[in-house]
């Protein structure tokens, strides 16, 4: 159990009042919070010790050196990797999945399975290798409830499937695929498997060595650390064998006029200067998520979202996308009102009563395209959410439903 009351003092947000009411905050899909020590981590780096990470040899350089190993250190434990090094640091999952796409070594004709309902990050980079060498793009279609179809997926697996690539939780519905049982087909098939785990990291224990997975993409800013972070885990015999995508400084050994040698992992796809302080900011937001407990989160997530949903299917003419079931959609609530405009309902929950949500196509537009669904409302949930705002939001929602 979780003392709500106090973790609410690490988020500056909840101290504040905007046009003199408090603000609802559920867009943590997109963005979550920051608590303090984060940001005291950050700060730090820029007051204390402003300096490069391994290229000087002074103090301060030393001390950041220290410092980028340590949050390595705790990431890899975190997500119980086997070796410190398979832990890359990325801007974001974006970045970790682009990295897999241009590295990776597919020849024309290879397929890659994604699911139907992929963020535009796992989607577009697939769709320009099909174009570019060719390999085949199929997309196991999901059950009638948005739920994965795991025999639909067996059934198309095949030798010719190199890659499986998919969002372990999706951002649309909230619904997480069956990832292990995903993994062991896959291998059984000779594919690899790649997660877009942006939804799950921040909501769900990632155990890659019990996963069995072989690249697996997240980022800071969902889960409580700075934007402009994220890690790409790959088992180590597999990043020691990709060629970086990113080259330049920091990820060679040395050079001539002719040519070069590279670091090893993590280093040679780390190219450039490092965000050293979102670095640092990430260890402590993982240590800060390590104190709360994924129970803790699950826990709480799970009795706002059923409230959510209870109070949203009185609606006349709602519907939730996804299972109707809340412990099956995590911290996701998206849902649509016939007749009536999402955007507009997220714009008048803001201005009426501070509730922030996103709405929109939340850049799953394939999706909406392929169900002809323009757009849905979506209230995205973390622990450090109450009763009292769920209540708000309600409330908020059932009064201008009634002008619109
Ligand atoms: N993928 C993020 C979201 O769903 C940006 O809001």
């Amino acid at each position: 159990m979780i003392n709500l009351e106090k973790i609410r003092q690490d988020f500056a947000l909840f101290q504040k009042t905007i046009n003199g009411q408090p603000p609802v905050y559920f867009d943590n899909a997109c963005m979550s919070l920051k608590p303090l020590p984060v940001i005291k981590a950050i700060n730090e780096y820029y007051n204390d010790y402003p300096a490069c990470a391994g290229r000087s040899g002074h103090k301060l350089a030393d001390m950041v050196t220290k410092k980028v190993a340590e949050a390595r250190k705790t990431i890899a434990e975190f997500i119980n990797a086997k070796h410190t090094e398979e832990i890359i640091f990325t801007r974001n999952t974006t970045e970790g999945i682009n990295l897999i796409a241009h590295s990776l070594k597919l020849s024309p004709g290879d397929i890659i399975l994604t699911t139907d309902k992929e963020h535009n990050s796992n989607l577009i980079p697939w769709q320009i290798l099909t174009k570019k060498i060719n390999v085949i793009h199929k997309i196991v279609p999901s059950k009638p409830d948005n739920t994965f179809d795991l025999e639909k997926f067996e059934s198309m697996m095949s030798g010719q499937v190199k890659l499986v690539a998919m969002v372990q939780t999706s951002n649309l519905d909230g619904v997480s695929i069956p990832a292990k049982e995903i993994i062991n087909i896959a291998h059984q098939h000779g594919a690899l498997v790649l997660l877009d785990a942006a939804q799950s990291a921040p909501h769900k224990k990632i155990n890659v060595t019990d996963l069995d997975v072989d690249f697996l993409a997240f980022s800071g800013h969902k889960m409580l650390g700075p934007t402009g972070t994220g890690v790409l885990y790959g088992k180590k015999y597999l990043l020691e064998n990709l060629d970086p995508f990113l080259t330049g400084g920091e990820t060679v050994e040395y050079s001539t006029y002719s040519g070069h040698k590279l670091l090893p992992l993590p280093e040679k796809f780390e190219a450039g200067l490092q965000d050293y302080a979102g670095i640092i900011g990430l260890g402590e937001a993982v240590d800060y998520l390590k104190k709360i407990g994924y129970e803790n989160i699950a826990e709480q997530e799970y009795k706002l979202n059923e409230y959510l949903t209870e109070e949203i299917l009185k609606i006349p003419q709602a519907k939730i996308i996804g299972p109707i079931n809340p412990s099956l959609r995590g911290g996701i609530v998206s849902f649509y009102i016939e007749s009536m405009d999402s955007n507009q309902i997220a714009m008048l929950l803001d201005e009426t009563s501070n509730i922030m949500i996103r709405s929109g196509q939340h850049c799953v537009h394939s999706w909406f395209d392929a169900h002809n669904i323009k757009t849905s409302a979506r209230a995205s949930l973390y622990f450090y959410n109450t009763m009292a705002e769920a209540e708000i939001f309600i409330n908020g929602l059932n009064k201008i439903i009634k002008i619109l």
